[in-house]
């Protein structure tokens, strides 16, 4: 798998901190995929995206973008920021001009595209993401859900290849994950990476393709959400808790689901606990319940 982008030993230890935010980090970030960073409080997840967007700098170790270490001069880091876009985790943060529209252009004016082409890519962004209504309205007065949306669209207009979003959904109510979520899809059909850290397992479980998982500072695990979580929670830092769909598939006697695809989402948990009840209600199966065929077969 291509690495979009990849951190080689990476070590940083913030002034006055008792130990290393980044100890000897070394993960790679799968190119075209979805990819969730998990890990406790303090695990090192903001310092992680910090350093891709070049902010921090390794202290030890390095961090390549498509197989190039980053420079950190003036030029190398305003090329950085067209290929990698952040979307921090408080939106007042990263919010800056008045308006979602005003916001939207700033890193496009910044980067001297002219004002017509600005706006028709910031426009597009908006209405992508359900904000083209509110596109002069004062930022201040918009919801926490809206905020974080106006952060995306910001990233988004740059079409940058790389996208990560820190906690991008926390403190959100259903309704707006899930336009933060389509923006986001949005963007992947357009080919972006994309990386989000979340404390949600279950969010992280149903939307990524690949998994990180950070503790200490270090990757504790990375894989695909079925080689990570099949094994229970005997793979994860102590108190990470598994994702539900997860935690029920994984508990099924094994020839129940081995060479299935695990369910991602509760419809597809239906589909297959469906078609396993059917197959094992058939005339001619013995028992017709699971354990009893589980019984049979030791
Ligand atoms: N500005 C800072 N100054 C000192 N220590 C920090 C700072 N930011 C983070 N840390 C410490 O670095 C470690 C990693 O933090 P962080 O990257 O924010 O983790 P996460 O995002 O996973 O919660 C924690 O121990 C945290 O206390
Ligand atoms: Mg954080």
């Amino acid at each position: 798998m291509d690495a979009c982008m990849a951190f080689e030993d990476v070590v940083y230890h913030y002034p006055d901190a008792a130990g290393p935010a980044l100890n000897h980090l070394t993960v790679s970030v799968p190119k075209g995929l979805k990819t969730a960073v998990l890990g406790h409080n303090g695990s090192g997840k903001s310092t992680f995206f910090l350093h891709a967007v070049g902010v921090l700098r390794p202290q030890h170790g390095r961090v390549l973008l498509e197989g190039a270490a980053l420079g950190y001069s003036r030029k190398e880091l305003a090329a950085l920021r067209r290929s990698v876009g952040l979307v921090l985790q408080d939106p007042e943060q990263q919010l800056i001009l008045g308006t979602p529209l005003e916001d939207a252009s700033f890193g496009l004016r910044a980067a001297g595209m002219n004002e017509g082409d600005i706006r028709s890519r910031c426009m597009e962004v908006l209405e992508q993401l359900g904000l083209a209504d509110l596109r002069d309205q004062p930022i201040h007065q918009l919801s926490l859900g809206q905020k974080k949306r106006v952060s995306l669209a910001g990233v988004l207009a740059m079409r940058p290849e790389l996208i990560l979003l820190d906690e991008p959904t926390s403190y959100l109510d259903p309704l707006s994950e899930v336009q933060l979520l389509t923006g986001l899809d949005i963007a992947r059909s357009q080919g972006a990476t994309l990386v989000m850290a979340t404390h949600d397992m279950n969010l992280a479980y149903r939307w990524a393709d690949w998994i990180i998982v950070l503790d200490h500072g270090a990757c504790r695990i990375a894989g695909r959400p079925d080689e990570i979580f099949a094994a229970g929670g005997t793979r994860l830092p102590a108190g990470l808790a598994m994702p539900l769909l997860a935690d029920i598939w994984y508990s099924l006697p094994r020839q129940y689901i081995s060479g299935r695809p695990a369910p991602r989402d509760s419809e597809q948990m239906i589909q297959r606990l469906a078609e396993l009840l059917a197959e094992n209600s058939t005339p001619g199966h013995s028992g017709g319940n699971m354990k009893s065929e589980e019984e049979e077969q030791d």
